[in-house]
């Protein structure tokens, strides 16, 4: 049970840097481990998803050194990797799950993944059965982890995606690598494209087409080894940048974050809702990067459907929060996938923003929340129910209430954000 801040006097101010992106640094590791030669990541993201990565490739007979945040990986090539002895432990991690079944489908191995009881009740299915109209052969039992995946010979699809989930684009990305001719993937949105980016950088031949969902992955590429500096994770970042526009009198800088424009969702939608931020110093390593500061704003209702969620998905608890003060209703749906992330984030929303009297309704697919209503405390135990972006979104609400609170749980902050409470004590 940890105490929470709560109403800082003089609002946020200062500066800090986030920890590296998470989904780039899940993804320097994977590709770096499947090129030629070195390849060195500096500012990986060192919390315990990451981690689940970085060890799972080392069982794979991949040697992978780090000291801090610096990871050196000598990669073993496309074909290099080793069957485990022991089955892989995916910890929490559903993108080193899902991702790992596209790489290790075309491999010439079986492998067994297992996974903590949260990861092994979200859906696998979505990854293994377009995979197997790759010739994949993946046992998932019941749709969930456990799973056994054994290696098989991958040929080339045309598909159009089912759900629009980068993680599961990754997958087929990853799978079409190993095939025998070009692969084609169209999706239903565009998601995040780190994986594409980063791949192209290590060698691969993959087109995107103007269109932003269509792509076509040319097999068997000659990856080689690169070292790359992993920008500030933004939906780390997102945390502050709910705090200041919140908090009163703050004035708050967030230096060198990841500004792919598939990651940018909240601070358009804050934009929208007239929050004040301002997005310099933009420059490019791979990816491209800024400081973003940001000051407390009054804010306006926003409503938000299907076509925005992908940009914001890992976002949208905070967008609720930003909702829950605005000066009207606001409404965001189509976010069904929120249901099936680390927990179900739109049920758990409801049930501890509900502890802090915030007007807010549960929709199949979304919220509908008054911003106009005063919140009042009826329960000051809030929990994060084992999902670090709740704890997390939950003690950025707590910086709004003036009655003592507590989370518990918070030690599930460490999936994403170890440093989190340090980084919020420099801006208090
Ligand atoms: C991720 C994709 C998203 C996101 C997750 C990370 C990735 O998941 O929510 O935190 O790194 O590819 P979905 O693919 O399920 O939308």
């Amino acid at each position: 049970m940890k105490e929470l801040q709560t109403q800082p006097q003089h609002g946020l101010h200062g500066k800090i840097t986030v920890p590296g992106d998470k989904s780039i640094s899940h993804r320097g590791v994977m590709l770096g481990a499947i090129s030629e030669g070195q390849t060195v990541l500096h500012h990986f993201l060192t919390a315990a998803d990451c981690l689940s990565t970085l060890h799972a490739f080392q069982q794979l007979g991949v040697p992978i050194k780090r000291d801090g945040q610096t990871v050196t990986i000598e990669g073993v090539g496309l074909h290099g990797l080793k069957q485990p002895v022991r089955p892989l432990d995916m910890g929490n991690s559903g993108t080193t799950t899902r991702l790992i079944m596209g790489l290790l489908a075309g491999q010439a191995f079986d492998t067994k993944l297992i996974g903590d009881a949260s990861l092994s009740k979200r859906p696998m299915r979505r990854v293994s059965e377009p995979l197997a109209e790759m010739g994949a052969h993946i046992d998932v039992s019941d749709g969930h982890l456990p799973a056994t995946i054994h290696g098989s010979q991958l040929h080339a699809v045309d598909y159009h995606l089912k759900v629009a989930s980068a993680q599961v684009k990754s997958a087929l990305i990853l799978a079409a690598l190993q095939a025998d001719k070009a692969s084609i993937f169209v999706e239903k949105q565009p998601t995040r494209n780190h994986t594409e980016m980063m791949l192209k950088a290590f060698g691969a031949e993959i087109d995107c087409e103007p269109d932003e969902v269509t792509l076509t992955v040319h097999p068997a590429p000659k990856l080689t080894g690169m070292t790359l500096t992993i920008p500030g994770d933004m939906s780390s970042a997102a945390f502050f940048v709910t705090a200041a526009s919140l908090v009163e009198n703050s004035e708050i800088q967030l230096m060198d974050v990841g500004i792919n424009k598939t990651r940018t969702g909240l601070l358009t939608i804050l934009e929208r809702m007239g929050g004040h931020v301002q997005v310099t110093n933009i420059r490019r390593h791979g990816e491209p990067l800024a400081d973003i500061m940001v000051k407390s704003a009054d804010l306006r209702p926003i409503t938000i459907g299907s076509k925005e969620i992908p940009g914001v998905i890992d976002e949208l608890p905070l967008v609720a929060l930003l909702a829950a003060k605005a000066n009207g209703v606001s409404k965001i749906s189509g976010a069904g996938e929120l249901r099936i992330k680390e927990t179900d984030r739109i049920a758990v929303i409801v049930e501890e923003f509900k502890k802090m009297g915030i007007a807010i309704e549960e929709q199949p697919d979304g919220f509908v929340i008054d911003g106009t209503k005063p919140w009042h405390v009826t329960n000051p135990q809030l929990s994060s129910h084992g999902d670090h972006r709740i704890g997390m979104v939950m003690a950025i609400a707590a910086l709004l209430v003036d009655e003592p609170l507590t989370l518990d749980g918070a030690d599930s902050i460490n999936i994403s954000y170890p440093e989190f409470f340090n980084d919020l004590t420099k801006l208090l």
